[in-house]
């Protein structure tokens, strides 16, 4: 079997917590699954920062272009709230997916069965939810030109950013959606505002074109929606969706709400995908959905389980271990099933675990069906 390498990048905050457990879930599966991953770690976000004075050195961003996958723990923190704006945690999390061209951001908001009481929904709106969201994560107002601020007359400031995207843009996050959607529910949903914004009226323009040019995608049905109805049906009826494609701004926002449906943003992995460059070679990074939950941190009490199942999603797109994925996901689905609860899936008469308790658990599962 040939060698795998990710890198991964713990971060701020619950990161470095949260990354000890899928070290250990790694090594489980290298030491009794031969899967001969190599990984290295190395600092991103504040952490970088507070050594390097950047929150992403290019040695950093080098080695992730050079992984076969990337795992990301978390980045950002009060502690650097007054850190130049161009050198703040968070640049380095978009600077990798802009250097990396990780176009694809791949969220699935996933209900598990064992928490559906966690969720501020009622259990028949969202017991068993499954929901892909393909938010488009390299253009739109995140990176539009022109952007910055400027002073304007009067001593008065303007702040400018811009909301621009290309046809081939829109056509390639669409296309992913589609394919995905294809292995799925056969359902897409498109969300913009082409009632108010031009850039949104020729992304559901290309979208709805790209569908009708490949006959291959005649058993889907697609459906355009306005940004703002689908915040709301989300909460109305989010079993109407099957997979939600979208832009880089609305996709960061609606992919909040929608993991929020589950019960808790502590569970949800997700991925984030480039195009095959001429090599036929794939870049990927993959991290929780949640943030670095500095009010936490340190306290051993973080849910590993979206970091967790964030290696499980790079098993199965980028190392093409399917099996192992389904294996860890499946271990997971059974410690949930014995009742443990780290702080944020907390529920009377269950029992109440640590962000290292969980791991073991999870290897505890594993063992079992070595
Ligand atoms: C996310 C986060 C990031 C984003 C921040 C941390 C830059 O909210 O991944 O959803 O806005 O994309
Ligand atoms: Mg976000």
């Amino acid at each position: 079997m040939t060698k795998k390498n990710i890198l991964l990048l713990a971060g701020d905050g619950i990161g470095p917590e949260i990354m000890l457990e899928a070290k250990k879930i790694i090594d489980w599966f290298n030491k009794n699954k031969k899967l001969d991953i190599d990984y290295s770690e190395e600092l991103v976000g504040g952490a970088s920062y507070d050594e390097n004075e950047t929150p992403l050195t290019d040695q950093v961003l080098y080695k992730a272009m050079d992984s076969d996958a990337v795992l990301l723990g978390a980045v950002g923190g009060p502690k650097w709230d007054t850190v130049d704006f161009a050198k703040k945690p968070e640049r380095a999390l978009l600077r990798l997916r802009k250097e990396m061209r990780l176009f694809a951001n791949l969220r699935p908001a996933i209900c598990f069965e064992e928490l559906v009481s966690a969720s501020s929904l009622k259990p028949e709106v969202i017991s068993g939810l499954d929901i892909l969201i393909v938010r488009e994560l390299t253009g739109g107002i995140y990176f539009g030109e022109p952007r910055g601020i400027e002073p304007i007359e009067n001593g008065e400031r303007r702040g400018v950013n811009t909301h621009v995207y290309t046809s081939k843009e829109i056509r390639r996050v669409a296309k992913v959606a589609f394919d995905l959607a294809l292995k799925r529910n056969k359902k897409v949903t498109s969300a913009d505002k082409s009632n108010v914004m031009e850039a949104g009226l020729l992304w559901k323009e290309e979208v709805q074109a790209l569908y009708d040019e490949h006959a291959m995608y005649k058993s889907i049905s697609l459906n355009h929606m306005l940004a703002d109805n689908c915040a709301m049906q989300l909460v109305r009826n989010p079993k109407q969706f099957d997979v939600i494609v979208t832009d880089n701004l609305f996709g960061d926002m609606l992919s909040d709400e929608a993991a929020m449906l589950t019960g808790s943003l502590g569970m949800l992995p997700s991925a984030s995908l480039s195009e095959k460059d001429k090599h036929g070679r794939t870049r990927s990074m993959y991290e929780p959905c949640h943030g670095s939950a500095p009010d936490i941190a340190g306290k051993g009490i973080a849910n590993p389980i979206a970091m967790i199942l964030s290696f499980a999603m790079a098993l199965k797109y980028s190392l093409n271990f399917d099996q192992e994925a389904e294996l860890l996901e499946s271990a997971i689905k059974l410690v949930l099933k014995d009742g443990l609860r780290t702080a944020d899936i907390t529920e009377k008469g269950k029992q109440n675990v640590s962000t290292t308790q969980m791991g073991d658990a999870v290897i505890a599962k594993l063992e079992l069906k070595k």
